[in-house]
């Protein structure tokens, strides 16, 4: 079915300057990119993103890796497309790999860029991907205005 798929590259993998390898491995998905943007999210945006995980105990290192706290990255940002296309979510979410790194196979996204801090208890995995159609419809409209996605 063809569906939509947010992607987010997170602000460590901005600042270690692999946003070109993690799309150069979901271009070979052969989904199109139908929108893209640069942005400083604001931590509310980040909170409402992450609405799901409300009381669970990650949510605050959460959100602070996604505004850049822990690399120390004071102008952070983060990179956010729109991927469409047959299957994008199931796709996508099977190049990233699982949520920690350390049990993301190796040849996926986050098994090759990710890395998890077992002291700290901090995922640095990424990338983000919506987890179903329905969730994508979500987050694009959180993080898009209607007029900055094309149909493909
Ligand atoms: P989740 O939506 O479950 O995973 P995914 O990003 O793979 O869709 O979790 C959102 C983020 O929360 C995840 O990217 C990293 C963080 N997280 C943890 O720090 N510890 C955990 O045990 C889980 C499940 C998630």
């Amino acid at each position: 079915m063809k569906e939509r798929c947010l992607v987010l590259i997170k602000p460590d993998a901005l600042e270690k300057r692999i946003t070109g390898l993690v799309v150069d491995r979901l271009e070979r998905l052969e989904l199109d990119i139908v929108a893209a943007k640069t942005l400083a999210a604001t931590e509310d945006l980040i909170r409402k993103h992450y609405a799901h995980l409300a009381g669970k105990p990650f949510l605050e290192s959460t959100v602070h890796y996604m505004m850049g706290d822990y690399n120390h990255i004071a102008n952070h940002k983060i990179i956010a497309f729109v991927f469409q296309g047959e299957d994008a979510v199931k796709k996508i979410r099977t190049a990233l790999g699982a949520t920690n790194p350390d049990n993301a196979a190796p040849d996926t996204i986050r098994g090759s860029f990710g890395k998890f801090d077992k002291v700290a208890d901090v995922v640095y995995n990424c990338v983000h991907a919506s987890d179903s159609a329905q969730d994508a419809e979500r987050e694009i409209a959180l993080w898009f205005k209607p007029g900055e996605v094309l149909d493909a």
